[in-house]
């Protein structure tokens, strides 16, 4: 798959990447400040920028100490997440999603919680929010359930106004090549929680800090999951790009909703950034891969036998058609792409 890269956004990286050579500083300058200040400015939540999505939810994770305590985890999401709990020292307990959003689902979450859990993980699948954020931000809240949301394939989502991160104690972005402000890789950190965030800082280089011209290491734990200030410079210009992106894909969804009847439908409130599209059917003569698979989803992987009806429906019963930007057929008129799809 070719992404495609305007002149206009390729003139701007350039004239940024000019920046950086100006400022001789290539890793934690100014470029990774401005990345984070608009990131925060675009989320409404403050943002610590990262290697990648995975390390996103290690910090979290790690800072939450989850170690030796139950994560509740969606079985349907990618193994990342899982796997993030895991290097964490946390005991990952899978749950179901439901038909509706192929989200967490909160009926599952209820029956898993033990005096052992510590923590949940919400994934907002395919683009949109998880519909039912609020009940589970409520039942965590009543539960002293720690709140994280794995905001991978939610850029752009947002549901009564508020962002991905929103909702949760921590959010994590990818920014890995095929998502929808793809940077090849990249993660973000997003919180309102100071404290959380500074440990972050500390995290994603080797828990080291400088102070007063000294260094010092006040984190005992983390590793290089630095941002680089090309990499940097390369994420202003793709979130600049992004409501472009967005609104290519908002377009085509108006179409394929011409197409499919029986889909994931959206409450009122809620607009997706369309990670992916996703239709309940069979087969389709042209699609992009399934967001998950039932060989994907993280107990299977695991060789786990766990009863998660609605995670087996979803991953035997949806397709997408592809809504990635740049895909060549996306001017066809509505019949054009019915007769290209079904
Ligand atoms: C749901 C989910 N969580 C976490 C990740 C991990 O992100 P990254 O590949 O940037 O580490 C991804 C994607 O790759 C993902 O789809």
């Amino acid at each position: 798959m070719l992404i495609p890269f305007e002149e206009e956004y390729k003139k701007k990286y350039f004239a940024l990447l000019e920046e950086v050579f100006q400022a001789g500083v290539l890793s934690d300058g100014k470029l990774l400040r401005k990345f984070e200040e608009k990131f925060s400015q675009y989320t409404n939540l403050s943002s610590k920028a990262i290697s990648n999505g995975g390390a996103a939810l290690l910090a979290i994770l790690e800072y939450l100490d989850v170690k030796g305590k139950e994560v509740i985890v969606p079985a349907n999401t990618f193994w990342a997440t899982s796997l993030a709990a895991k290097q964490a020292g946390a005991k990952v307990v899978y749950a179901d999603c439901n038909r509706n959003d192929l989200c967490l689902s909160l009926k599952s979450l209820k029956k898993l919680v033990t005096p052992k859990t510590k923590a949940v993980i919400v994934v907002h699948i395919g683009g949109h929010i998880a519909f039912e954020i609020d009940v589970i931000k409520d039942f965590c809240s009543q539960r002293n359930l720690l709140l994280i949301e794995d905001c991978a394939h939610a850029h752009g989502a947002e549901f009564h106004a508020k962002m991905a991160g929103s909702w949760g104690i921590a959010g994590a972005y990818s920014f890995y090549a095929t998502k929808t402000m793809p940077m090849g890789e990249g993660g973000m950190v997003v919180s309102r929680d100071s404290d959380l965030l500074k440990w972050v800082e500390r995290f994603r280089n080797y828990g080291k800090e400088v102070v007063r011209g000294k260094v010092e290491y006040p984190v005992k734990t983390g590793f290089n999951y630095r941002m680089s200030e090309q990499m940097a410079a390369f994420g202003i210009v793709q979130l600049e790009r992004l409501p472009k992106i967005l609104e290519w894909k908002r377009l085509l969804a108006e179409k394929f909703d011409n197409i499919f009847d029986d889909r994931v439908r959206f409450p009122e409130g809620m607009k997706s950034g369309y990670y992916k599209y996703i239709a309940f059917c069979q087969d389709l003569k042209c699609k992009t891969g399934k967001v998950y698979d039932i060989s994907d989803q993280c107990h299977r992987i695991e060789g786990m036998e766990i009863d998660l009806p609605e995670s087996d429906w979803v991953g035997g019963n949806h397709q997408c058609p592809p809504i990635f930007y740049g895909w060549e057929y996306a001017d066809k008129t509505i019949g054009e792409l019915r007769s290209i799809l079904l």
